[in-house]
C-alpha cells in the first residue's frame, strides 16, 4: 500500500513535469551552429532567426542555437549542416572552400561603406556571388550580414606599412588572407577564430585582424593594444541551410524561414553600424591605442588590398562580373 502511495505521489509530482518533456518531443528540432560569442552580431541574427521561426509557427519548430564554437570549430559544424546532423550554421569565407567564390563576399578595398555593402548584398552581387553554390555544397545561403571591417591589432605599435611587414599575424585558414597576409610581407599564421585568444595568451602570434565586435567581445586590446583602423575588408557572414532539410520544408513554413533569415539579417545591418559607433571609446576606456593610418599608409594597404584580386581572376569564373556589380550600389 505505502509502495502504490509513493507511486502515486511520484506521478503527481512528476506528471506535470514531463508533460512539456512529451510536447517538446513533437517539435522539429532544427539545430543552428555558430563560432561568435553570445552578444555579437552573428549570435544575435541566429537568436532572433529562431524566435521568429518559433513565434511564426506557434512552436512547431524548436530551433536551438549553439553559438561560440559549441557544436565544433567552424569547419566541423560546417561538415555537420553539409550532412545534416545539424540544419543550420553561421558562417563566411570559410565556404570558399567548397566554392572559391564565396571568398569575393569579403573582397579586400571592395565597400566603401557598410551602406554599400548592405546595397549590394540585397542586389545582384548577392546573387553572383553564391551562383551555383547549392548545388555543389548541399546548402542554401539564406542571407547576408555584416560582422564589421577588419582592423589589425597588433602588440607593437603600427605607425607604416613597414610596421605590419615580418608580423606574425593570425589568419583564417582561406586562402584570401593567406594572400592578403603574403600581399603586406606578414608571416600568416592560420588557425581558427576559437583558438585567437590563447595564441595571443601564449605569444605565438603577434597579432591580427579582426572586426571591431570581435576586437572588443574579446577584448583583444588587453594584450595586442594597437588599434590599426585599417578597415580593409568587410566581414560578411551568412545563414546556411542544409538543402535537404529546408526543401522538405512545407511551403508554408519554408516562407518563415525565409522571412526570419531576411528579418535577423537586417537586425544584424542595423546592430553592426552601431557597433562600429560604439567601439573607439571602449578601446581607448579599455586601455587600447588607437592608429589611424596616414594617406600613405591607406595607399599601401589599399594596393596589397587589391592585390589579392589575382586570386579571384584566377579561381572564380564571373569574378569580374561580381566587381562590376559592386559599383552600381555605390
Ligand atoms: O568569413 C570568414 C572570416 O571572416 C572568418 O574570420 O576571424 O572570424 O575567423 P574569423
Amino acid at each position: 500500500m505505502k509502495r502504490r502511495i509513493l507511486l502515486l505521489s511520484l506521478m503527481a509530482v512528476f506528471g506535470a513535469a514531463m508533460l512539456p518533456t512529451a510536447q517538446a518531443a513533437d517539435k522539429i528540432i532544427v539545430k543552428i551552429a555558430g563560432m561568435k560569442p553570445d552578444g555579437e552580431p552573428e549570435t544575435v541574427g541566429m537568436k532572433l532567426f529562431a524566435k521568429y521561426v518559433m513565434d511564426k509557427t506557434n512552436g512547431k519548430y524548436d530551433v536551438r542555437v549553439f553559438p561560440n564554437s559549441q557544436l565544433g570549430k567552424e569547419d566541423a559544424y560546417i561538415a555537420q549542416t553539409r550532412k545534416g546532423i545539424i540544419q543550420m550554421c553561421a558562417t563566411g569565407t570559410q565556404t570558399s572552400s567548397l566554392q572559391p567564390s564565396m571568398a569575393m563576399f569579403e573582397t579586400p578595398m571592395l565597400f566603401d561603406s557598410l551602406e554599400h555593402a548592405h546595397k549590394a548584398m540585397n542586389g545582384e552581387t548577392f546573387k553572383l556571388i553564391t551562383k551555383g553554390f547549392s548545388e555543389k555544397s548541399g546548402m542554401t545561403v539564406m542571407n547576408a550580414f555584416p560582422l564589421g571591417f577588419r582592423h589589425f591589432y597588433t602588440k607593437k605599435p603600427v605607425n607604416s606599412i613597414n610596421d605590419l611587414k615580418g608580423l606574425r599575424m593570425r589568419v583564417p585558414n582561406i586562402p584570401l588572407y593567406l594572400e592578403f597576409a603574403k600581399q603586406l610581407g606578414q608571416s600568416g599564421q592560420p588557425m581558427p577564430f576559437a583558438e585567437v585568444p590563447s595564441a595571443l595568451d601564449q605569444g605565438t602570434i603577434d597579432g591580427g585582424d579582426s572586426p571591431f565586435s570581435d576586437i572588443t567581445a574579446l577584448k583583444m586590446y588587453e594584450i595586442a593594444p594597437n588599434i590599426t583602423l585599417s578597415g580593409h575588408l568587410l566581414v560578411i557572414h551568412s545563414l546556411y541551410i542544409n538543402n535537404d532539410f529546408y526543401n522538405k520544408l512545407p511551403p508554408e513554413d519554408k516562407k518563415v524561414f525565409d522571412e526570419a533569415a531576411k528579418y535577423s539579417a537586417e537586425e544584424v545591418w542595423k546592430m553592426a553600424a552601431d557597433v562600429e559607433k560604439k567601439a573607439v571609446e571602449q578601446i581607448t576606456k579599455g586601455g587600447g591605442k588607437i592608429v589611424t593610418p596616414n594617406a600613405e599608409f591607406k595607399a599601401a594597404l589599399e594596393k596589397a588590398g587589391q592585390g589579392t584580386w589575382k586570386l579571384f581572376y584566377d579561381t572564380v569564373p564571373n569574378a569580374k562580373e561580381i566587381l562590376e556589380s559592386v559599383k552600381q550600389y555605390k
